[in-house]
């Protein structure tokens, strides 16, 4: 039987059916739709405490936080789309998100390096202002940071203008964008 690709939403508002969290379900219909298994992730449930630079990751030891990021190296290692949701706080990621990808630190040494091979990435990004340059700087720090890990970025879709719970479900522009996204990610990588 084909292998299904596999991809993981990961939710970084701690809003459980907030804005990001129903973008990010819509993106992983449009993947389960082109035939792609598929996962969430709320890091808000997640105990991820802080990176505090010790490197014993990148001296091939285990990470020196007992927390559940040690799980979690397994399960980004075994996604092949990774679909990063957060909303803008404060022009940048949510404080869950910034912690999520400061252990990332991992994957940055030879032995971790090949865990991340040939992985992709799509971006999701509400936020309250109207102006879509509020995400710029967001933006640029998943770009520098996919790109440094190796992690093509092949999609992004900011939703601007929303910031009610739940309300992006009025916003039928940006969840089609969304679902495109997840379906292309999928047939892409085929
Ligand atoms: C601490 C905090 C900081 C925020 N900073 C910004 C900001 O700088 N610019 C902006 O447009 N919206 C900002 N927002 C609004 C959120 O981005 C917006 O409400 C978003 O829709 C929340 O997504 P969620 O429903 O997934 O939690 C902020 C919200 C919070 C709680």
């Amino acid at each position: 039987m084909e292998n299904r690709m596999k991809v993981l939403g990961i939710v970084g508002s701690p809003r459980r059916g907030g804005n990001t969290h129903l973008l990010v379900e819509n993106i992983l219909d449009g993947a389960r739709d082109a035939g792609a298994e598929t996962g969430i992730l709320f890091l808000d449930g997640q105990e991820i405490l802080e990176c505090d630079g010790c490197h014993a990751c990148w001296k091939g030891n285990p990470c020196s936080k007992d927390d559940d990021m040690n799980d979690l190296y397994g399960m980004i290692a075994e996604n092949d789309v990774l679909v990063f949701g957060t909303p803008v706080y404060w022009y940048g990621p949510t404080a869950l998100m910034k912690g999520f990808i400061d252990r990332f630190v991992y994957f940055n040494c030879p032995e971790n390096r090949v865990l991340l091979a040939d992985k992709s990435a799509i971006l999701a990004v509400p936020f309250e202002e109207e102006d879509p340059a509020t995400a710029d700087l967001l933006v640029a720090f998943f770009e520098k940071s996919l790109a440094y890990l190796g992690i093509e970025l092949v999609g992004k879709v900011l939703a601007p203008g929303v910031t009610k719970l739940g309300e992006i479900k009025y916003r039928q522009d940006v969840l089609d964008q969304g679902y495109e996204l997840g379906r292309r990610a999928v047939n892409r990588s085929r």
